[in-house]
């Protein structure tokens, strides 16, 4: 596991001598419960970004469940698989969705992540890490509760959205994954999303229930990004395998992403790292590889 770790680590120093135009900030969209449209929401608020002006890379890592490219009706050729077989590169397996949309697709390689040797595990973080600075955001849709898998994207990353419903199951199996993964790692930063909120009242009410106890029980501050209604026009969309935002873009759904967009800019910081935080996430994985 040390030379495994040693590969990684210079493999990450490197990078330092060549910065990158931009750094490119990765997130982790998770949920403790399936089903609360955690797929739906990585995929609609990526093509807001991207309508935005920002450069979003979507990576399906949702291992058993993987459907951003069913979202969008496409077939994907490639997966991840392939780029962990060393059949294909990185920029081989990034396929092109709606709006130029750049998406990496699940497939059944994440299951393969953890039995890697370290030559592949070296190969596929050097792959990995050709991503930074080539776009300004790459983010994660894993899957539902706390596989190994996510639990590691979820604390390499830089930042986790929470994606709940006011449901009283879906809130709190998302409190358990926040108290989970913060007992693992004080540092990992959440914001909380609300979908299918009937209004904002609701949505208000759900997203002060989880932040009231995570401070109370975890001295937590969790933000809430923002809510999104509950919307037949989402379902629709999904039907046709058209991205919401796309198919309707003045429906209530996507009317409420794009304010929870415009608000996202609006809180980014410029990240502390010079050399992105592509070079942070790889960091991160190695300590957890090491453990
Ligand atoms: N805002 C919403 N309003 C109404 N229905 C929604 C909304 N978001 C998701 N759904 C429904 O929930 C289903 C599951 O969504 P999906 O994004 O696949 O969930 P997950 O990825 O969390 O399993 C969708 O197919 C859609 O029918
Ligand atoms: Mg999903």
């Amino acid at each position: 596991m040390n030379d495994q770790a040693q590969g990684l680590r210079d493999l990450v120093s490197n990078q330092q001598s060549q910065p990158p135009s931009k750094a490119t900030r990765i997130i982790t969209v998770t949920s403790g419960k399936g089903g609360v449209g955690k797929s739906n929401f990585t995929l609609n608020f990526a093509l807001t970004l991207q309508k935005k002006g920002y450069k979003v890379l979507v990576f399906d890592a949702d291992i058993g469940l993987a459907n951003i490219d069913v979202l969008m009706g496409i077939t994907a050729k490639y997966n991840l698989y392939h780029l962990l077989k060393k059949e294909k590169t990185i920029w081989e397996i990034v396929q092109t969705g709606y709006n130029e949309l750049k998406f990496i697709a699940g497939g059944s390689g994440f299951q393969d992540l953890i039995r890697l040797t370290e030559e592949q595990l070296d190969d596929f973080a050097e792959q990995v890490s050709q991503l930074n600075g080539s776009v300004d955001f790459i983010i994660f849709d894993t899957g539902a509760g706390l596989s190994k898998e996510t639990l590691k994207f979820i604390l390499a990353a830089e930042e986790t959205i929470v994606v709940t419903t006011p449901e009283p199951t879906s809130i709190t199996d998302a409190y358990a994954i926040i108290k989970m993964v913060s007992s693992m790692d004080k540092q990992v930063r959440f914001r909380l999303v609300v979908n299918r909120a009937t209004d904002w009242k609701e949505g208000k009410q759900t997203a002060d229930k989880i932040s009231m106890v995570a401070k109370q029980f975890l001295q937590l501050d969790i933000p809430t990004l923002g809510y999104v209604a509950d919307d037949g026009s989402v379902s629709k969309a999904v039907k046709k395998q058209v991205p919401f935002t796309i198919e309707y873009p003045s429906c209530a759904a996507s009317q409420a992403i794009d304010k929870l967009t415009d608000d996202f800019i609006a809180r980014q910081t410029p990240t502390d790292n010079e050399a992105g935080a592509v070079k942070g996430f790889l960091s991160r994985m190695i300590k957890l590889l090491k453990q």
